[in-house]
C-alpha cells in the first residue's frame, strides 16, 4: 500500500491521469483516496471514476466566501486522511489557513519557469516576453502564490511561430513527466520541505529546482535509481 494522497482539480485531469497511469505500471507507490473537484463538469472526475477513485465536488459557487470553502474543503480532505495533497490544475487561490494546515504536504505543478511568470496566461505571456524556452515547475505550496520551494522543473524550447495553445501542448507533455516523479519521491520519503522552508532531496537541501535534462544526463541517482 502506498502514502495515501488526494489530488485537487478543475478541468482536464491530464497531470491526474499521468500519475494514475503512473500508479497503475506500479512505479508510483502511491495510493490516490479521492478526487475533488470545484466544478462538476471537470472531465478530470471521469478519469479519476474509470480508475475507481472516490470524486467529490465542492463548488465554489455554494459559499459566500474564500476562507468558508476552504474550511470545507480541509474538512473533505481531513476525512480521507493523507500523507499528501497534490494540486493538479485546481485553480483557486488558497486562503493562508488552508496551506498552513498542509504546509510541507502541498505540492503544486506550475506551467513555468518559476519564478518566471506566477500567476494565469504563462504561456500567452512567455510568448510576448519574448522567451526562447519556457516549461513548467513542481513546487511545495507556502503563502505565497506559485512563491514555494521548487523541486523539479522541465523545460522546452518556444518555437518560432507558436502560438499559447501550442506552447502550452509542449508544455504539459513535460508535467506529465515531472509530476509523478516529484510526488514519487515524496512517497518514498525522499523529499521533504524542511523545518527552515527549504526543500530536500535525499537530505540534500535545493537550492533551485531540479532540471529533468539533469536527472537524465547524469544517468542518474533519482530518475531510475529506487533507494526505497
Ligand atoms: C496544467 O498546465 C497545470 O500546470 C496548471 O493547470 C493545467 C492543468 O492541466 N496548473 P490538467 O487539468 O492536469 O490537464
Amino acid at each position: 500500500m502506498g502514502l495515501p494522497v488526494v489530488v485537487l482539480i478543475s478541468g482536464a485531469g491530464s497531470n491526474l491521469q499521468a500519475l494514475i497511469d503512473r500508479q497503475l505500471a506500479g512505479d508510483l507507490p502511491v495510493e490516490i483516496r479521492a478526487v475533488i473537484s470545484n466544478r462538476a463538469d471537470a472531465l478530470g472526475l471521469e478519469r479519476a471514476k474509470r480508475a475507481g477513485i472516490a470524486t467529490r465536488v465542492l463548488s465554489h459557487r455554494e459559499f459566500t466566501n474564500r476562507a468558508a470553502y476552504d474550511a470545507e474543503l480541509v474538512t473533505l480532505i481531513d476525512g480521507v486522511a493523507p500523507g499528501l495533497v497534490v494540486l493538479a490544475g485546481f485553480m483557486r487561490i488558497l486562503t493562508p489557513e488552508f496551506v498552513a494546515k498542509f504546509q510541507g504536504r502541498l505540492l503544486n505543478i506550475h506551467p513555468s519557469l518559476l519564478p518566471k511568470f506566477p500567476g494565469l496566461h504563462t504561456h500567452q505571456r512567455a510568448i510576448e516576453a519574448g522567451e526562447t524556452v519556457h516549461g513548467a515547475t513542481v513546487h511545495f505550496v507556502t503563502e505565497e502564490l506559485d512563491g514555494g520551494p521548487g523541486v523539479i522543473q522541465a523545460r522546452v524550447p518556444v518555437l518560432p511561430g507558436d502560438d499559447a495553445t501550442a506552447l502550452a501542448a509542449r508544455v504539459l507533455a513535460q508535467e506529465h513527466l515531472i509530476y509523478p516523479l516529484a510526488v514519487g519521491w515524496f512517497a518514498k520519503d525522499r523529499l521533504r520541505l524542511g523545518e527552515d522552508g527549504l526543500a530536500r532531496l535525499d537530505g540534500e537541501v535545493l537550492h533551485r529546482p531540479i532540471r529533468l535534462d539533469e536527472l537524465s544526463l547524469a544517468g542518474n541517482r533519482t530518475l531510475t535509481e529506487d533507494k526505497v
